[in-house]
């Protein structure tokens, strides 16, 4: 009898234990559609918005994302200085908040401290482990800004031409093509180079994206494109220099970075010519500004915990909450998103795994990414490959926040990669090849319908 009831009270508890793992089993209307970060959410819809510290932090954890948060904020000088030496000798900032400012996106244009646009180059080919080939004389970015004695490797002009679009109702809209070239390389430019011009995103729940397991993102994968509906998706595989191995890749504009800590790394190292233990090579190595500046000298110019605090800072940002979710236009919004299968790449719901270090475990969120590279046409290619995505294919961009962006940004936004986008509007429009069916589909809409997607899009 004492045995039966034993077992029946482990069974009982094992049962609930399954049941509290299982919350997708759950109904939606067991959800607050406020939480698109589940627990991690803020209702800060502030300037601040993106700035905001996940909850649950312990007390260590708290001074640990508020150090990260004064290095993410901190302008780096040049070497040799006390604290926060090590800048250039080329760059193209001097601290991260001025290209994500508030956290959240960048202008796009180069060559002032608040220029939120970078220059990614290469030549063709491909490296020992399948990324972008370094153009000889200039690696993988254009530095555009440099310390005195050195010359940036080149400016970046930008121009734009305006290209109409007419909806079936007759409404237009101007879109503006953007042209980019290279000018007063310090050296010669190699005869052929490819370019990827990329402006800062917003940071709104990395740490969140960064632990989705592999096989969620995975199962997005419709290789075949067995459904029809024209979407196919691709996960891209990127080499992580720290650890060695090649990784799934999840941050940057083509999935081009593996894990947090390497694309903080990579900021510092390639945005501000700040060396790492994760990137201990002077973006200018090899190169002849190298020789220019003696107190230069290659290894660990950022303190290991000060890289290990600004990537925990970047993890622990919080999700801004959506608003008006009960409003009946955000409300038919939400609706059209799906029937014209936006959410076919912008995936709504998933959860994360497990991660007992910062208790981002199990979260139900709303990111509105597959995590995914997609063909989005001849418009929106840079030609530049990086790993596995080609160029003219780029990460479904998270959405979650995307409400938000002209606030924190002090009254403006820019959409899409090269920041080209003026308007979320102009930002579908431009989207092409798998996105087709959709961009079509939204064009039929009549112009209550597409203000509906719109409301919708400003509500997260
Ligand atoms: C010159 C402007 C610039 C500076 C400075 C800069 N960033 Fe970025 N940041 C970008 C751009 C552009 C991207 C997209 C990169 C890509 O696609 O490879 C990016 C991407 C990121 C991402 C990934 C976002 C995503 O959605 O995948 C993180 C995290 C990040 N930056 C953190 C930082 C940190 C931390 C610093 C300071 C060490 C920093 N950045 C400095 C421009 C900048
Ligand atoms: C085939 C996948 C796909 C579909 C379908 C799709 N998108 Fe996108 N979306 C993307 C990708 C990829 C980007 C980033 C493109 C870039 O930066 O050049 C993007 C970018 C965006 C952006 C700009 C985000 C930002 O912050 O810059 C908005 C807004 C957007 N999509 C809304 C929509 C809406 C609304 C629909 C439905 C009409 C839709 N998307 C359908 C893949 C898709």
């Amino acid at each position: 009898m004492k045995k039966l009831c034993i077992i029946v009270i482990l069974g009982t508890l094992v049962y609930a234990f399954s049941r509290c793992n299982k919350a997708a089993e759950l109904p939606d209307s067991a959800y607050d559609d406020r939480m698109s970060g589940g627990n991690f959410t803020t209702l800060d819809a502030s300037t601040q918005a993106y700035k905001q510290p996940i909850d649950g932090l312990n007390a260590r954890q708290t001074v640990v994302h508020n150090i990260g948060d004064g290095t993410f904020d901190q302008v780096f000088v040049a070497a040799p200085a006390p604290h926060f030496g090590g800048l250039g000798p080329i760059f193209n900032n001097i601290a991260c908040i001025n290209c994500h400012r508030n956290d959240g996106g960048g202008f796009p244009s180069t060559g002032t401290s608040n220029s939120g646009m970078l220059m990614r180059i290469s030549i063709d080919g491909a490296d020992e482990y399948g990324g972008p080939l370094a153009a000889p004389g200039f690696g993988v970015q254009v530095q555009d800004q440099c310390l005195l004695g050195t010359t940036p490797e080149a400016t970046v002009s930008i121009s734009y031409t305006d290209v109409p679009v007419t909806y079936p109702d007759g409404t237009t809209v101007t879109l503006r093509q953007p042209t980019y070239a290279l000018r007063n390389p310090y050296t010669a430019l190699p005869a052929s180079y490819m370019l990827s011009p990329r402006v800062a995103p917003r940071l709104v729940g990395m740490g969140l994206l960064e632990n989705i397991p592999e096989s969620t993102i995975l199962s997005f994968v419709d290789a075949g494109d067995a459904n029809g509906d024209g979407i196919t998706g691709k996960a891209n595989y990127v080499y992580d220099g720290y650890t060695k191995k090649t990784e799934l890749g999840r941050f940057g504009v083509k999935a081009n970075t593996p894990t947090l800590l390497m694309q903080v790394a990579t900021a510092y190292q390639q945005d501000m010519g700040v060396t790492s233990y994760a990137q201990p090579d002077e973006s200018a190595y090899d190169q002849l500004q190298m020789n220019l500046i003696s107190s230069e000298t290659p290894g660990n110019e950022l303190v290991d915990s000060l890289l290990n605090y600004v990537t925990f800072y970047v993890q622990t940002l919080a999700v801004p909450a959506r608003r008006a979710v009960t409003d009946s236009i955000c409300k038919h919004g939400a609706t059209l998103f799906t029937q014209i299968n936006c959410s076919g790449c912008h995936r709504t719901t998933m959860y994360t795994g497990v991660n007992p270090a910062i208790n981002l475990s199990s979260q139900r969120i709303h990111p509105y990414t597959d995590m995914l590279v997609h063909d989005m046409g001849d418009e929106l290619a840079d030609g530049r490959p990086d790993y596995l995505a080609t160029g003219r294919e780029w990460r479904t961009t998270p959405l979650w926040g995307i409400g938000l962006l002209s606030t924190t940004n002090g009254g403006t936004a820019y959409y899409l990669h090269d920041g080209r986008a003026r308007t979320m509007e102009e930002a579908i429009l431009w989207h092409g090849g798998e996105a087709s069916k959709s961009q079509q589909q939204f064009m039929q809409l009549n112009k209550a319908d597409r203000n509906a997607i719109l409301a919708f899009l400003s509500s997260l």
